[in-house]
Order: C-alpha cells, then sequence, then structure tokens
C-alpha cells in the first residue's frame, strides 16, 4: 500500500464557464478565467492498494453519486487499478457556498497521481481533474488561471493553464455569504437547462469568448478597472442566459440584490470593487488588496457573513510513503 497527501485551493470564474459541448467529458462551450483562493483549502489522502474502495468526505463515509463521482476519476487514472481509500476534508464552511468541487478534484488528482506512481504530468492531470468537475482544471495551478474551450473531440486541449502565479497581483475576493446551505439545481443540470431552452444561451457563448483576451490582457497589466467591468458583467450575462430559460433558473435572492446595490455604492464612492456570482445566491467581490476592509466593511451591513481571500498558490503533494 502507498499512500500520499495533496492539497489544492478552489478558484472562483472571473470569466465564467456556463455550458458543455460534451457532457461525458465535460467539455465547455466556452473558456473561462479564474482566480485561485486561500486560504481556503482542501486536503485529500489516497492510500492505493487497499482491500476494498472507501471514500470519506469530511469524516462521513460518502455514499451514491459523490463516491461513484471520485471512484471514476480513479478508473480513468488507472484502468484495472487495485482498491483505494480517499480520505479528503475541507477547511472551510460549506456553509460559504463555495464550490468545493474544483478544490476536492484538483487534490484528489494529485494525489492519486503520488500515490499511484502513475506519473501524469500537468496537462494529463489537469483533464483528469476536469472529467470530476469542470472548474477543477483551474485548481491545479496558483493564482490567475484560463482554461480553453478547446477543438478537439478528445478534449485533450481543453484544460487548466497558469497565466499569472499567485504573487502577481494583490488582490481580494471577498465572499458575501447571502443564504447557506447546498444549491437547489446544481451547475451541471442548471447549465444543460440553460443550453438546451434559453434563447439568450447563443449570445452568452459570443460575448464569454470575446471576453477572454481582454481579460487576460487586463490581468497582465493589473488593471483593476478593466478587469473588474469584464468580471462583472461576464456573471451578470451568465445570469441572464438563466433567467431566459424555460422555466427561468434564478439563483438570485433579496439578499443578493442587496450585495449587488452595496458593491455599485462602493464604486460610487470611489472604491474600485467589481462583483461576481455562481450557481447560487451568494455574491464574491473582487477589489485591491488595500480596499479590502472597506468592502468587508460595506458588505457586512448587508451579507450574514464575509470571508476575505487572497491569491492563492497551486495543488501539490504534501507528504508520500512507500
Ligand atoms: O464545473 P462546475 O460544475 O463546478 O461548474 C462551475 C460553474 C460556475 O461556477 C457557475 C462558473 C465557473 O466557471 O466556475
Amino acid at each position: 500500500m502507498r499512500a500520499a497527501t495533496a492539497t489544492a485551493h478552489p478558484n472562483i470564474a472571473l470569466c465564467k464557464y456556463w455550458g458543455k459541448r460534451d457532457r461525458a467529458l465535460n467539455l465547455p462551450t466556452n473558456g473561462s478565467l479564474s482566480l485561485t483562493l486561500a486560504p481556503f483549502l482542501t486536503t485529500t489522502t489516497v492510500r492505493w492498494g487497499v482491500e476494498a474502495d472507501a471514500v470519506v468526505l469530511n469524516g462521513r463515509a460518502a455514499e451514491g453519486n459523490e463516491a461513484r463521482k471520485v471512484l471514476a476519476v480513479l478508473d480513468l487514472l488507472a484502468p484495472g487499478r487495485p482498491g483505494v481509500e480517499v480520505d479528503t476534508s475541507n477547511n472551510f464552511p460549506t456553509a460559504a457556498g463555495l464550490a468545493s468541487s474544483a478544490s476536492g478534484f484538483a487534490a484528489l488528482v494529485v494525489a492519486a497521481n503520488a500515490a499511484s506512481g502513475a506519473g501524469l504530468d500537468h496537462d494529463a492531470l489537469a483533464v483528469l481533474a476536469r472529467r470530476g468537475s469542470g472548474s477543477a482544471t483551474r485548481s491545479l495551478d496558483g493564482g490567475w488561471v484560463t482554461w480553453a474551450r478547446g477543438m478537439r473531440d478528445d478534449g485533450l486541449d481543453s484544460h487548466g493553464v497558469p497565466l499569472a502565479g499567485a504573487d502577481h497581483w494583490d488582490v481580494r475576493m471577498l465572499v458575501a455569504v447571502v443564504q447557506a446551505g447546498k444549491k437547489a439545481v446544481g451547475s451541471t443540470e442548471g447549465m444543460n437547462h440553460t443550453q438546451a431552452t434559453s434563447p439568450y444561451f447563443a449570445p452568452w457563448i459570443v460575448s464569454a469568448e470575446a471576453d477572454l483576451p481582454d481579460a487576460a490582457d487586463a490581468v497582465r497589466a493589473r488593471d483593476l478597472e478593466r478587469l473588474g467591468r469584464i468580471v462583472e458583467r461576464s456573471a451578470m450575462r451568465m445570469h441572464a442566459s438563466m433567467i431566459a430559460a424555460d422555466p427561468p433558473l434564478c439563483y438570485w435572492q433579496p439578499g443578493s440584490l442587496q450585495v449587488l446595490a452595496a458593491v455599485r455604492d462602493l464604486r460610487a464612492r470611489g472604491v474600485s470593487a467589481w462583483a461576481t456570482m455562481d450557481a447560487g445566491p451568494n455574491v464574491k467581490v473582487l477589489c485591491a488588496a488595500g480596499d479590502a476592509e472597506a468592502v468587508r466593511a460595506a458588505l457586512a451591513e448587508v451579507a450574514s457573513r464575509v470571508e476575505v481571500l487572497s491569491p492563492g498558490g497551486p495543488a501539490r503533494v504534501v507528504s508520500a510513503t512507500a
């Protein structure tokens, strides 16, 4: 039996992924760009070569679909593999409404690669992480990461690629929690429904692809105003496509609108703060490190809880035993 432990941070998309061109392979209809965020962290230990498969999530045996998805990724890594134990835990509250699937599948593939001795390189691991959860392909790397749509049917050209490291630009991402708990409609279901029924899905894809090179330039130039405008409109256009689905899909709660209004107020007062939202009601806010306290104070007036996150490093192996 060989064991390895790896860690990975979650990421938040600045230019969103919403839509699959291949559901089985988790291939996106459009590219995306994200920021990997600390101190939130998933730690995963994989024991390779045990009697029977077992998956433990935050101290409890995972069942059904959760366990199946984890084991399916291991089957792809090493067809005909031996029994494997996976023990994974998050240091962040699921109540923060941050997707733990991104950091979870990134930590899983890195730990399993080390424990199995499979020796996959970065891109192969990023492709494998994508199979578990699309956004996980962006959590292999630290800092600013792009995920291209790719052109190949097998998806080998569609995975996370580092754009700039965590120390490139000292920004903050604040998470304003307006409602804790599990999302009502999962991201895969939400995307498929939007894609199948929204007349705004096609224009969303055009707009999302067009934003990517501009957003990458703004990151390279450390131009918060330019990046922030793209970030906020990317999220609003993604949500517009869902709200126009049939029946409509709306993740927003009254509290979400209050946070969005607080962000606009901050900008009216000269603070460069920019909102983004994922498949849930919570709002994430991008700002300069020096403005984080002012932004936190403003968000705390309308949100039930506020987390302040900073750019984080890549997924990595922290220990391995033969
Ligand atoms: O890959 P998933 O299932 O975690 O979907 C991610 C969807 C969004 O969070 C809404 C957007 C994104 O790019 O992360």
